[in-house]
């Protein structure tokens, strides 16, 4: 298994290192893994001046799966648009055709304290969200900012084809099979015709799947359920915009967003994983970030890329075990827990392992 490394940006090294150390664990268990590192973001930036260095994707592309922390950084918030860290992002998520995003929301019972949400709202979330990733507002042309009437206008273009709605759909529908059956498909189809197209394309596609029932649920009405009622969702699944805000507002379900893994698969789950949380440059290098998200990404990398379910479960419950045993980073800290820094919490789940 190759498997290729991009830290990227602020906290990004601190949580990867995390997951590296449970990789050794499995490396010195016997599982023939190879691990090659390379810069992105604004890291790339530094080193290449390209926030997708050329060696960098070619590095991705030969390997079976690609872990990501996060980019990012104030540092480069003045450069030009092609040049930010988000940009190195976006193109590999492009690059890679990984169109089908999956972020689960799910809650330890022992941190439901940690959420915003009363405890009796958010117990028991297990919740899916897969969000499309390749197309939408994000990659549509025309975009820009030009002037017109003698004065600046932005725009940009959110545009969906049949054939990326119904191959995102068919993953969000497999997914609903192997869970509770249950799908919503979120869009804003009362005002936008590409949601529109979205909505008949998903209803096509469910006719492959009659087990699966199928609902829909404009986007600001989901955003409000999400709060008000969180455990009416089993698998939900939306655009690349929708989504991006969507699993934001579900990770605080789960008490931090520091909690929440994420892959990213194309057509053939190759994947890209990572937390879903960004580069957080507040506290940057100063061992405070939780790793739990990119140590349960890469139980997902174990489940989604190499259909290794029981590697999957061995880190996932090495996380769950850590929660138990009351250790906590700074973001779920709660009264009477054990406060650990970044690496102690990576040490404590190499030691639950
Ligand atoms: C995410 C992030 C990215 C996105 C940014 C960093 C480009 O918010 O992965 O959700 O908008 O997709
Ligand atoms: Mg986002």
């Amino acid at each position: 298994m190759k498997i290729a490394v991009l830290p990227g940006d602020g906290i990004g090294p601190e949580i990867v290192a995390q997951a590296l150390k449970v990789l050794d664990v499995l490396k010195r268990d016997g599982i023939a893994i190879e691990i090659e590192q390379a810069p992105i973001g604004g890291a790339g930036y530094d080193a290449a001046g390209d926030p997708l260095p050329e060696a960098t994707l070619s590095l991705a592309r030969e390997a079976d799966a690609v872990l990501l922390g996060a980019v990012g950084g104030p540092q480069y918030d003045r450069l030009e648009r092609p040049l930010r860290p988000e940009q190195g992002l976006l193109r590999i998520r492009k690059a890679l055709n990984l169109f089908a995003n999956l972020r689960p929301a799910l809650l330890y019972p022992e941190i439901a304290t940690a959420s915003t949400l009363k405890p009796e709202v958010v117990a028991g979330l297990d919740l899916m969200i897969v969000r499309e990733l390749t197309g939408d507002v994000y990659f549509g042309q025309p975009r820009g900012i030009e002037v017109r009437n003698g004065e600046r206008v932005g725009y940009n273009t959110m545009i969906y084809s049949e054939s990326e709605i119904r191959r995102v759909a068919r993953v969000a529908f497999s997914i609903a099979l192997k869970r509770s059956k249950k799908l919503c498909s979120v869009d804003k189809a009362n005002v936008l015709e590409c949601s529109e197209l979205w909505r008949q394309v998903v209803i096509d596609v469910s006719k492959d799947y009659p087990e699966v029932e199928l609902s829909h649920m404009y986007v600001d009405n989901a955003a409000m359920q999400l709060i008000r009622n969180p455990r009416q969702f089993d698998v939900i699944v939306t655009g690349n915009i929708f989504g991006d805000i969507l699993s934001d507002e579900a990770s605080m379900l789960s008490g931090s967003i520091g909690m929440l893994p994420s892959a990213s698969l194309d057509e053939h789950n190759k994947g890209l994983y990572e937390p879903i949380h960004g580069s957080a440059p507040d506290i940057a290098g100063r061992d405070l970030a939780n790793p739990l998200a990119t140590i349960l990404s890469l139980a997902m990398m174990f489940k989604y890329t190499f259909d290794d379910a029981a590697t999957a479960e061995r880190i996932e419950n090495a996380v769950k075990t850590v929660i138990a045993q009351g250790y906590r980073t700074a973001d779920i800290w709660t009264p009477g827990c054990t406060r650990v820094s970044c690496n102690q919490m990576g040490d404590a789940v190499v030691a639950a392992m």
